[in-house]
C-alpha cells in the first residue's frame, strides 16, 4: 500500500482535499495534517471537521506537532499532496521555514527528493506568488494549479473537481475513473 501526506491549508476549495481523500481512503496509507486556516475553510465551504479525516490506515495530525514520523526523512513516503495550499504556505515553504508540521513534511519532501505536488488557488497572483511557486517548481515540486477544464462535457460542480483530484492521482500513480484521458 502506498503512503501519502495530504496537507490542506487555507485556502479556498476544501472541496479538493474531501474528494481526494475519498478516493484514497483505503487504497493508500494516508497522514492528514489540517492548517489552522485550513480547519476554518473546511467548516466555511463544506461545513464539515477534521474529523471527516477518519478510517483505517488513515492518522490525523495536528500542524503544530513537528515531531510526528512525517517530519523525519527517515520515514518512507510515496508523496505528499498539499490541496489547497494557499500562498502563505508556499511562501514559507519556499523560504525553508518548516515551522509546522506542514511546511516540515514538505521541506523534507524536497531534501529527500520525493513527489510533492502544490496545489495553489489564488486568483490573481502577485510577483511574490509567483516566484514563490517557480522556487518550489525548481527544488522539485510539481504545481498543479486548480485549474479544471471545460472540454470533456464538465457541467456541474463535482465534475469540475473531479478534474483537479483525477490530475493529482494521475501524478500519485494511483488509479481514477473520474476523468477518462482525453480522446478527440
Ligand atoms: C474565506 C477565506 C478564503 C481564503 N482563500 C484563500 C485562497 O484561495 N488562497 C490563499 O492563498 N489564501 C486564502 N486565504 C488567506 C489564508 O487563509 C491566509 O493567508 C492564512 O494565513 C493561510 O494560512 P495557512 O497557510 O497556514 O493555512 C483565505 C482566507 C479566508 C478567510
Amino acid at each position: 500500500m502506498k503512503r501519502f501526506v495530504l496537507a490542506i491549508t487555507g485556502a479556498s476549495g476544501a472541496a479538493y482535499a474531501k474528494r481526494l481523500f475519498d478516493c484514497l481512503k483505503g487504497n493508500a496509507e494516508l497522514h492528514v495534517v489540517v492548517s489552522d486556516r485550513g480547519v476554518e475553510l473546511l467548516h466555511l465551504e463544506l461545513g464539515l471537521k477534521t474529523s471527516c479525516f477518519a478510517g483505517e490506515n488513515v492518522t490525523l495530525y495536528k500542524n503544530t506537532r513537528v515531531n510526528t514520523s512525517i517530519a523525519s526523512g527517515s520515514f518512507p513516503l510515496d508523496g505528499m499532496v498539499i490541496v489547497p495550499a494557499s500562498m502563505g504556505t508556499i511562501g514559507r515553504i519556499a523560504a525553508g521555514v518548516s515551522g509546522t508540521l506542514i511546511e516540515r513534511a514538505a521541506d523534507v519532501m524536497l531534501k529527500e527528493k520525493r513527489k510533492l505536488i502544490v496545489v495553489p488557488r489564488e486568483t490573481p497572483f502577485s510577483t511574490i506568488h509567483l516566484k514563490n511557486l517557480l522556487a518550489l517548481d525548481q527544488a522539485g515540486a510539481l504545481i498543479l494549479p486548480a485549474s479544471p477544464g471545460f472540454y470533456q462535457g464538465q457541467k456541474t460542480m463535482q465534475d469540475l473537481i473531479d478534474f483537479v483530484v483525477a490530475r493529482i492521482l494521475d501524478q500519485l500513480g494511483m488509479p481514477q475513473d473520474l476523468l477518462a484521458p482525453y480522446q478527440s
